[in-house]
């Protein structure tokens, strides 16, 4: 039987990633093999295109096209793979995130979007998504307290990051069926329960 494919969403700062890892676990501790993983990235090719994605000023259609670029490598040589051996697949971010950031953030053309995930990953999206919303100075404040080198999203101004979750937003409105908006504001424990209550009903 064919895996299932989740993924983890939200601006910079909604607190994602020790989520993802403990849905790992909790997938892994019910019998399932899960890979974990993330975009950019996930293949040694991806990294690379990785570091640059993240602190190399480039074209809006030059990043697109990387963000596409790394994602092709990581359906072949690990995603599809593992879901044909019926493994999980938790990925962290995947194309809602190149919506959100190149098209909401960025202002990238609908359409030339919709060509690449088109040609990308035509006869595959997400089973399930999560998408971490949480109001836009709560997210700030987490970044700021994590006291780390920010990366070349993180430092775009306030106006991106509210552009961004609009339009993570609307494409959660218009795919209601596979993505489910997490209240990420709420405390560890609480999104827990959240979660919980959404694999309840699929695994
Ligand atoms: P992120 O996943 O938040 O990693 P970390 O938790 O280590 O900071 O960082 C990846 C960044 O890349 C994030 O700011 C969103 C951005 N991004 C895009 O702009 N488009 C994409 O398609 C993807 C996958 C990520």
């Amino acid at each position: 039987m064919r895996g299932k494919f989740i993924t983890f969403e939200g601006i910079d700062g909604a607190g994602k990633s020790s989520h993802v890892e403990w849905l790992a676990e909790h997938l892994r501790a019910r019998g399932h093999t899960v890979l974990l993983t993330r975009e950019p990235g996930g293949t040694s090719l991806g990294e690379k295109l990785r570091e640059l994605l993240l602190n190399e000023p480039m074209h809006l259609e030059t990043e697109t096209l990387l963000m596409f670029a790394a994602r092709r490598e990581h359906l072949a040589q690990r995603i599809e793979p593992a879901l044909e051996r019926g493994e999980w697949v938790i990925c962290d971010r995947f194309s809602d995130a190149t919506w959100a950031y190149q098209g909401g953030g960025r202002g990238l053309d609908k359409a030339k979007f919709l060509a690449l995930e088109h040609w990308v990953h035509e006869h595959l999206q997400p089973d399930l998504t999560l998408l971490f919303d949480l109001p836009l100075e709560i997210a700030r404040e987490r970044i700021v307290l994590a006291n780390r080198v920010l990366d070349k999203f993180e430092q775009e101004r306030a106006d991106f990051h509210h552009r961004v979750r609009q339009a993570y937003l609307e494409r959660a409105q218009a795919n209601p069926s596979r993505i489910r908006t997490i209240a990420a504001e709420k405390t560890i424990g609480e999104i827990r329960k959240q979660l919980e209550v959404v694999f309840s009903t699929i695994c």
